[in-house]
């Protein structure tokens, strides 16, 4: 599957979820993954090669329809890894991919920037007939926090972009992973374990989204 992690917010986690999610596609279910960084001024590709993650960094919005689509058939998965703006990239992105995955932050939501990328998904939609399937998640999450529950609240009926049942709580052992050239996958703390249930959690539910038939 095509996958593009996007939010024009900066530090909501899309280069986070975008790492882990090639990592499980590659390990859990041996699917031969490119990443591709489209953001090379906060690049993690160092992150990633640390891994042995199979990446390449495109910013270019033209080179990165063209290097997705091309490689379609190559790769059982490509993870998009989008910058933190709202641009000409995000759009290519928006073009190529079967399924785009926002990471929002219940602390950083307004209705002003919520609006702008619904409507840049609503009208890519348009074109494409339903594509891509867009899923909403929250992410670095407070438990029972009431922002959270107003933040379900707001996200859950934006036509097109589909909330997403799993939360990614806010686990220190997430924002560890890069410095221990790692995912929670790969780590052997209780704490790392819970991180890994909730992101295969969430990967299972969004990639059953992605398969389902546009509407
Ligand atoms: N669930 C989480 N719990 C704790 N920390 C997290 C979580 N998700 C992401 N982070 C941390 O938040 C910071 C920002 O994450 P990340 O770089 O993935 O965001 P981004 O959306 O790619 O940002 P940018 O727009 O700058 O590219 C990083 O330090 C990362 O480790
Ligand atoms: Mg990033």
């Amino acid at each position: 599957m095509l996958i593009g992690v996007i939010n024009q917010k900066g530090g909501v986690g899309k280069s986070t979820t975008a790492a882990h999610l090639a990592y499980w596609l590659s390990h859990f279910h041996k699917q031969n993954t490119l990443v591709i960084d489209s953001d090379s001024q906060q690049s993690s590709s160092q992150w990633l090669q640390s891994m042995g993650m199979e990446f390449r960094v495109i910013d270019d919005p033209e080179e990165l329809f063209e290097t997705v689509t091309n490689f379609a058939e190559q790769y059982d998965s490509i993870v998009v890894d989008a910058p933190g703006v709202l641009g000409e990239t995000t759009k290519s992105i928006l073009l190529a991919v079967d399924l785009a995955l926002i990471p929002a932050q219940a602390a950083q939501l307004d209705l002003a920037s919520t609006e702008k990328i619904a409507r840049l998904v609503h009208n890519v939609q348009k074109v494409r007939k339903g594509l891509p399937h867009a899923a909403i998640f929250i992410n670095k999450a407070e438990k029972r926090s009431v922002l959270l529950r107003e933040a379900r609240v707001a996200l859950s009926d934006i036509p097109g972009i589909k909330l997403l049942e799993t939360t990614v709580y806010r686990r220190l052992v997430i924002a560890d992973a890069p410095g221990q050239s790692a995912t929670v996958f790969n780590m052997s703390s209780e704490a790392a374990q819970l991180a890994a249930e909730e992101y295969k959690q969430l990967f299972t539910e969004a990639l059953n989204y992605g398969e389902t038939q546009p509407e």
